[in-house]
């Protein structure tokens, strides 16, 4: 097992990483501070994993809430689910609210777990390697509005995150490919020797091969806990780890969410981002057509959907959280492996991107 650690003074916390995690005595137990909790999980994850986790908890009165699946249920509605079950069951203040599942579950148990008595005590246990390499780590937690995604939230610290890697041999291809987005996304903000290291381990980790994907968990989880210990409430810095998101983001809520993955639009969306970066002169046509033909391997889109046209895009960017004062910023690549965040781009530029279509990156 790896331990890393979340350095967030007295918010704190590790993470741990490794092959059959769930079922180690004692560890999760350790940081649930009083005798209840709640497990909220879905109906796809809790026939493979839930008993395993309630049995970790030896002496724990442990209640489940098993809720729906899929990207279209992250809303309020799902959030008022766990409301329900806690006062039902009348949870108090010192209750341990554990997440079990990818990025979905995270994200709304996390918010519930902000929210719910004005706070309780939260641990992540992330089941897809999206949610172990991102939404985990970091304290971001909320749901989707109709209008814009993730606008409603909070920033909540989890008092662990437990990622049992072996968790990852039973996810659908399809999810697999789309957390290898997120891993990539590493690589290209600020850590080109990583970009490298997938260039040459990429077949594999998408064979699933079990040691380089724990690796792979690891070098995203130690980039994410530096980014986020410099910047917890994106001040700055932290805003890198959205590249790809502003274009994937519009992606996600055009075509109706969960239509697109989460992880397949930001990975069409890094493409944009690298275009855009090739056309203001900042990486060469060839350095973005290195991060594309990555991503192909991986088994990413790298084409956005031909029926979210310029309009569509410049108006759901305009809802992204990244607007300040009107203007929409964008994380861009000043070099291969060098992201930097960047507004007042030029507008015949932006739309030179959002029209490349299928020619994005040849340039
Ligand atoms: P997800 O939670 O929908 O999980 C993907 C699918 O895999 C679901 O059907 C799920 O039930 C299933 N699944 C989960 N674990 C499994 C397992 N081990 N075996 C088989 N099936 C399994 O999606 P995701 O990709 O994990 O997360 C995407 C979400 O995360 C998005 O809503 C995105 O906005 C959010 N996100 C949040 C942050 C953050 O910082 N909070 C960062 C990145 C992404
Ligand atoms: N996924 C973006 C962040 O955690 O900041």
């Amino acid at each position: 097992m790896i331990t890393l650690e979340v350095s967030l003074g007295e918010r704190a916390y590790p993470i741990y990483i490794g092959q059959g995690l769930l079922s180690r005595p004692g560890l999760l137990r350790a940081h649930v501070p009083g005798q209840r909790a709640l497990i909220v999980t879905n109906e796809v994850v809790a026939p493979l994993y839930l008993q395993t986790v309630q049995q970790s908890l030896g002496d724990v009165r442990v209640d489940t809430l098993i809720l729906p699946d899929g990207e279209h249920t992250k809303t309020l509605d799902t959030l008022s689910l766990i409301y329900d079950k806690l006062l039902q069951e009348r949870h108090e203040r010192s209750t341990t609210l554990i997440a079990l599942g990818g990025g979905v579950t995270g994200d709304i148990t996390g918010f519930a777990a902000a929210s719910y008595q004005r706070g309780v005590n939260f641990i992540q246990v992330p089941t897809t390697l999206l949610s172990q390499v991102d939404s985990s780590v970091g304290g971001k937690t909320g749901v989707n509005h109709p209008l814009g995604k993730n606008m409603i939230g909070a920033f909540y610290q989890p008092r662990c995150v437990l990622a049992d890697t072996g968790v990852l041999q039973s996810l659908p291809e399809r999810e697999l490919k789309a957390g290898l987005a997120e891993v990539i996304k590493y690589g290209l903000i600020d850590n080109l020797p990583f970009f490298e290291w997938l260039e040459s381990h990429i077949d594999a980790l998408v064979a699933r091969d079990q040691p380089l994907l724990a690796e792979a968990v690891r070098i995203s989880c130690v980039d994410k806990a530096r980014i986020v210990a410099a910047d917890e409430r994106e001040g700055g810095v932290r805003a890198l780890l959205n590249l790809g998101h502003t274009f994937g983001h519009a992606i996600e809520n055009a075509m109706g969410y969960g239509t697109w993955l989460h992880g397949e639009a930001v990975a069409a969306g890094m493409v944009m981002a690298a275009d855009l970066s090739a056309r203001l002169g900042w990486i060469t046509p060839s350095e973005a057509k290195r991060a594309k033909a990555l991503l192909v391997r991986a088994g990413l889109p790298v084409v956005p959907p031909a029926g979210v046209s310029v309009e569509d895009f410049l108006r759901l960017m305009a809802f992204d959280k990244k607007v300040q004062g009107g203007k929409i910023r964008f994380i861009l690549m000043r070099s291969l492996g060098k992201a930097v965040i960047e507004s007042g781009i030029d507008a015949a530029l932006l739309e030179q991107t959002l029209e490349a279509g299928e020619h994005l990156c040849e340039i």
